[in-house]
C-alpha cells in the first residue's frame, strides 16, 4: 500500500464537507483522503497537490478530482488559475508517506544505505548530500539544533567536517557512521532518526512552505471553510496552532479599537485530536499525528 491515511475519519468530519463545496487536499500521497472527501461532495470539485512526481501515478480516474504536481506553498496561485476561488475546507497532512520513506532511492531511510537525497520533489535543486558537503560547519549546527533538536550538534557539525576533508559523504551509511561517533551510545538510531528529520525538513524548506500556505489558506478559505492540518512534529505544530489562535504564523494577537482580538479562526478542537492506541498499534508511523481544525470567520 502506498499509504495509510492518517487519523481519516476525524479529518473528514473537520472538513464538514458540503455536497457541491470546493476542497483543497494539500498532500494528495496515496490519494487516500481525496477518496473520501469525493465519496462526500456531490458534484464538488477537489483539487489536490503533492510536489512528488510518483504521487502522481495514485491519481483517481474521476473527472471532480484535478490533481497537480506542484509544492503547496503556491496553493492561491493554481486556486486562481483553476478558477477554484474561494474554497470551502483545506486539507493537509504534513510530511512524507510511507511510499517515500520505503522507497530506497529517496534516502529518508537509514535503514538502507542509499545517496544521501531526501527530496520530496525529484526536481528540486538542493540534496542532502550538498547541505553535508558544501555547507559550513556552522550552518549544519544551525540546522542540527533548530530542526532535529540535536543535542550533539556542536559535536557532529565539526565531526561532519572533518570527516570531508577527506572524502565526501554521500550516502545515508556514511553519514550514520559519522553519527555513531558523536551519539551517546545506545542511542545512535534515536539521533540518526533526528539528524536525517533536520537534513528533510532544510532540504524540503518544509517550514517555509508551510507558513507560505497558511498565510495563503487565511486568504482563499470561505467564510465558514474550514482548515484541517495534521502535524507530525513540534516545529510545524507551532506555526499551525498559531495562525488558528491568532490568523498569523508569528502568534501575535492583533485587537481591534475596542481592544477586541480581531480573530481569523474559530478553533474547533482546543486540544489537538490524536490518534487512538489502535490506530498506533495498526500503524506505528501515525504516533506523533497531531490534527488540529479551525473555521474561517
Ligand atoms: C503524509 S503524506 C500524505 C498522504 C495522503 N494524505 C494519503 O492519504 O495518502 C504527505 C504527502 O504530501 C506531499 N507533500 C509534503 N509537503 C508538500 C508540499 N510542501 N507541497 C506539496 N506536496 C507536499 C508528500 O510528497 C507526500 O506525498
Amino acid at each position: 500500500m502506498y499509504h495509510q491515511p492518517a487519523l481519516l475519519y476525524q479529518t473528514i468530519e473537520g472538513l464538514n464537507i458540503k455536497p457541491g463545496g470546493i476542497y483543497a487536499d494539500l498532500t494528495y500521497g496515496g490519494g487516500g483522503h481525496s477518496r473520501l472527501i469525493l465519496s462526500k461532495v456531490g458534484d464538488g470539485t477537489v483539487i489536490a497537490f503533492d510536489q512528488d512526481k510518483d504521487a502522481l501515478a495514485n491519481k483517481i480516474d474521476d473527472e471532480r478530482l484535478i490533481l497537480v504536481h506542484s509544492n503547496f506553498r503556491f496553493l492561491k496561485n493554481f486556486l486562481k488559475f483553476y478558477k477554484a476561488l474561494p474554497v470551502d475546507g483545506i486539507l493537509a497532512d504534513l510530511g512524507i508517506s510511507s511510499y517515500q520513506i520505503d522507497d530506497p532511492e529517496r534516502g529518508f531511510s537509514f535503514r538502507f544505505d542509499t545517496p544521501l537525497d531526501l527530496r520530496m520533489n525529484q526536481m528540486g535543486d538542493l540534496t542532502a548530500a550538498d547541505i553535508i558537503n558544501d555547507y559550513s560547519e556552522e550552518s549544519i549546527r544551525t540546522i542540527l539544533k533548530e530542526f532535529g533538536e540535536v543535542a550533539e550538534a556542536v559535536w557532529l557539525a565539526r565531526e561532519i567536517c572533518s570527516t570531508r576533508i577527506n572524502s565526501s559523504i554521500k550516502t545515508t551509511g556514511q553519514l550514520m557512521e559519522v553519527v555513531k561517533k558523536v551519539a551517546p551510545r545506545n542511542r545512535e538510531y534515536k539521533t540518526g532518526a533526528k539528524v536525517f528529520q533536520a537534513l528533510r525538513i532544510a532540504v524540503n524548506d518544509e517550514l517555509g512552505a508551510l507558513a507560505d500556505m497558511l498565510n495563503q489558506a487565511v486568504e482563499v478559505l470561505k467564510p465558514g471553510g474550514r482548515l484541517v492540518i495534521i502535524s507530525y512534529h513540534s516545529l510545524e505544530d507551532r506555526l499551525v496552532k498559531n495562525i488558528f489562535k491568532t490568523g498569523n504564523i508569528e502568534g501575535e494577537l492583533i485587537k481591534d479599537f475596542y481592544g477586541n482580538p480581531d480573530l481569523t479562526f474559530k478553533q474547533i478542537n482546543r486540544k489537538p485530536i490524536t490518534p487512538s492506541k489502535e490506530e498506533i498499534s495498526e500503524n506505528n508511523r501515525v504516533r506523533s499525528a497531531k490534527l488540529r481544525i479551525g473555521e474561517r470567520l
